[in-house]
């Protein structure tokens, strides 16, 4: 019968066939120990000379790494000593195909080597661990939001429009047009909400930005929420609690992936809704407190100020009404603060940043077009339908946008936002 390595549990006792790769493989003169990979986990097959004869027990111990092959065994109760639980005592070996001189070896290789062999370091152990982390947090983003009434809405890739600005542009030709990829697909999705009520996107977002941090990635994958009859504070609440749903779901059903990255579980069981807020204008005060004399009254912040911030708490923090200046077009002022706007960045713990970018948008049209005249946008087409949200029954609406890679690093403690996304964009890098 065949099996996969994830549901070997099934078949104690019995005989099995996988179809895997070897992974690694450590051998004496009667036992040779296999480390078997198929996708679905990682499983330790063991041949014993006695058992199996001179000629299989010698195919076995010349067996290269990442060679493909199908073994059949009787899979047998570890005792433990795996965190799968379970063994293989092979009986057969058929090799289909024989993977010469594999690049990346157990021993330690430099990052540029393993970005260039991207789509080979995939196949190890600890990014294993990180996608299955990052199919975990999309799941548990899509069970959240159907549980909540929200409906998915697909945004276009190619838009004409730039809602975060036009210097991080990604420019393209449609037939005779011009066209740029989506930075955002906010403006959409506000349409959407003015339909659906409540609905979240998924979908990767480009930034031509020439940032080279541990944060940035030209192509990014965002969650985009936009709720109608939302204000501020209920944009804040949806947040916290699907930012909180995010990591529980990570610890109930990721454990073993989050173990095997080192990660200190102890942390993120902290992570609790409600989290704590603070004004732009305090953090200001904060900073200049902790002794940073290098930002101002009007200056964003940059990751030193983020971590420093973030350093104070053991709960992500909002930092709410910032300066209108330093923020996009869309967003409402607040009525009661001239100068400052109704908005969020959500700042991740430990060092990890900026995680949601969220406010409440300028409902009113008059306002909304005087903004993007200052702005540089213009009514032509690219954006009358979106001023046309504003025109036809306009109501207070909020939303937000989380971003996938920096969360799952956050959540898996990688470093870098390069091991979060399959095949990374970054600044000096197309390949592979
Ligand atoms: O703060 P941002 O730019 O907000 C927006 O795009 C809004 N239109 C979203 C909305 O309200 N619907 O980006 C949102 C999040 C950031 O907080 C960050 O997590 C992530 O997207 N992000 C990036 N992630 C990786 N690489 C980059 N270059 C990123 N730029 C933004
Ligand atoms: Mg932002």
């Amino acid at each position: 019968m065949k099996s996969t390595i994830r549901d070997v549990h099934k078949h104690a006792g019995k005989e099995v066939t996988i179809g895997c790769w070897l992974a690694n493989k450590r051998s004496s003169g009667k036992i040779a120990f296999l480390q078997l990979r198929d996708g679905s986990g990682f499983m330790q097959g063991v041949v014993v000379k006695e058992a199996v004869g001179e000629e299989l027990f010698q195919k076995a111990k010349g067996l290269t790494q990442e060679t493909s092959m199908w073994v059949t065994g009787v899979i047998k109760e570890d005792g433990g000593r795996t965190a799968l639980g379970h063994e293989m005592e092979i009986s057969n070996i058929e090799v289909i195909h024989e993977a010469i001189d594999y690049p990346i070896t157990p021993k330690a290789h430099g990052t540029d080597f393993l970005m260039d062999n991207r789509h080979l370091w995939l196949r190890s152990k600890r990014q294993h661990a990180v996608m299955i982390v990052r199919n975990e947090l999309i799941r548990a983003t899509y069970e959240f939001f159907n549980e909540e009434g929200f409906v998915k809405i697909d945004p276009p890739i190619l838009t004409g429009s730039a809602p975060e600005g036009t210097t991080e542009l990604f420019h393209t030709k449609y037939f005779e047009e011009d066209a740029y990829l989506s930075q955002s697909g906010q403006l959409y999705m506000e349409a959407a909400a003015m339909a659906l009520g409540k609905v979240f996107s998924f979908g990767p977002t480009f930034r031509a930005e020439k940032s080279k941090t541990r944060r940035h990635l030209i192509e990014f994958w965002m969650m985009e929420p936009e709720m109608a009859f939302y204000d501020h504070e209920m944009n804040l609440q949806v947040q916290e609690n699907y930012v909180t749903h995010l990591v529980k779901s990570a610890l109930k059903n990721c454990r073993p992936e989050l173990e095997l990255l080192g990660r200190d579980l102890s942390v993120l069981e902290k992570i609790e809704a409600p989290f704590p807020r603070i004004r732009y204008t305090e953090a200001i005060e904060f900073l200049k407190e902790q002794g940073f004399d290098d930002i101002e009254f009007g200056d964003d912040f940059g990751a030193p100020h983020e971590t420093a911030i973030a350093n104070a708490h053991a709960r992500p923090v909002f930092i709410t009404h910032w300066p209108k200046d330093i923020k996009p077009f869309y967003m409402k002022e607040d009525p009661e603060n001239p100068g400052f706007v109704l908005c969020d960045d959500l700042i991740a713990p430990e060092g990890y940043g900026e995680i949601i970018g969220g406010s409440q948008r300028e409902d009113d049209y008059e306002k909304l077009l005087t903004e993007m005249r200052a702005h540089n946008l213009d009514e032509s087409d690219a954006y009358k339908w979106y001023l046309e949200t504003r025109k036809f029954g306009s109501v207070p609406h909020s939303g937000f946008g989380l971003g996938l890679e920096r969360t799952v690093a956050w959540i898996t403690g990688v470093e870098h936002v390069r091991e979060t996304i399959p095949f990374p964009r970054l600044l000096n890098r197309l390949y592979p």
